[in-house]
């Protein structure tokens, strides 16, 4: 009896694993169709078969949840789409690229968009300028009026761009467009060469704009579970309305006025 009851353990057991396995999406023994069907599943299968009428009639072809579509992505498959560069910019490739060089680049492919300096062309947005402008009231967001790292333009022109038909640049030719866009601007100088060494070092003339750590207290708030604040020293110090983010009396449209 107690041998029986090792044996139906295993079992269990066994099917258990299948089941985490399967939360992972990398589960061996694909096909899916070899794939043990787990308990639970098992017991509505067997409700469904003996309840007569259609639903005994209801024999799946493949275990409920695996529909036969897809299959588990390869290493190399995810490693296509992982194009990310960071901040730091770990994972630049090889390669380099000057301002000389991207300018012909930039004036066969992007120019009809973006201007023949960058300014900006049939709607399309400007990437040169602007610096300072963004607390004006014409605001201009460009690479070197608004972003903090000039690695995100390197990730963006080989994720994004030309618009029409994006991904499709060799890495020198990224190079070359970064160098000519932070040199027309005058970021960097004219004989800078982009390479994965230095394009993490320039400094975008909006870096100090952002705020690095949120100022709002609410976000460095620890969730605890033990040693946890007592509630009678709670004190709410401010809301939105001290704090003047909730205009009560200001605004276009001002239905709060009189409320204090
Ligand atoms: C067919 C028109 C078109 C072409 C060609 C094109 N772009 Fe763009 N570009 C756009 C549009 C539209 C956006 C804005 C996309 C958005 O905000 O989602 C943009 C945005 C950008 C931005 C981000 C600007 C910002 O401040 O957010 C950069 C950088 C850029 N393009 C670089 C290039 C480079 C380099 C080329 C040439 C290789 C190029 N683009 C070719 C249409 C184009």
């Amino acid at each position: 009896m107690s041998r029986f009851r090792n044996a139906g353990l295993a079992v269990l057991l066994l099917l258990a694993a299948a089941g985490v396995a399967r939360a992972d999406g990398v589960f061996a023994g694909y096909p899916y169709d070899k794939v043990p069907v787990p308990p639970k599943d098992l017991a509505v299968w067997k409700a469904l078969g003996t309840g007569g009428g259609r639903l005994a009639a209801y024999k799946p072809a493949t275990p409920p949840g695996y529909y036969g579509i897809g299959a588990a992505p390869s290493v190399a498959a995810i490693a296509g789409w992982s194009i990310g560069i960071p901040p730091n910019g770990a994972g630049l490739p090889p390669g380099q690229g000057t301002a000389d060089q991207g300018a012909t680049l930039f004036a066969t492919v992007c120019a009809t968009c973006h201007g023949t300096f960058g300014e900006g062309n049939n709607g399309f947005p400007a990437l040169i300028g602007g610096v300072g402008s963004l607390g004006s009231n014409a605001p201009v967001k460009t690479p070197a009026s608004y972003w903090p790292f000039a690695t995100t333009l390197w990730d963006y022109i080989d994720r994004a761009m030309p618009y029409y038909a994006p991904h499709r640049f060799q890495p020198d030719q990224i190079y070359g467009l970064v160098a000519w866009i932070l040199s027309t601007d005058g970021v960097v100088p004219a004989n800078w060469v982009a390479n994965a060494q230095s394009v993490p070092l320039v400094k975008m003339p909006n870096r100090d704009g952002f705020f690095w750590k949120d100022p709002r207290p609410v976000t460095h708030a620890v969730a605890c579970m033990t040693k946890c604040a007592d509630p009678a020293t709670i004190r709410i110090t401010s809301n939105a309305a001290t704090m003047k983010l909730t205009p009560l009396e200001t605004g276009p449209v001002d239905q709060m006025k009189g409320h204090k």
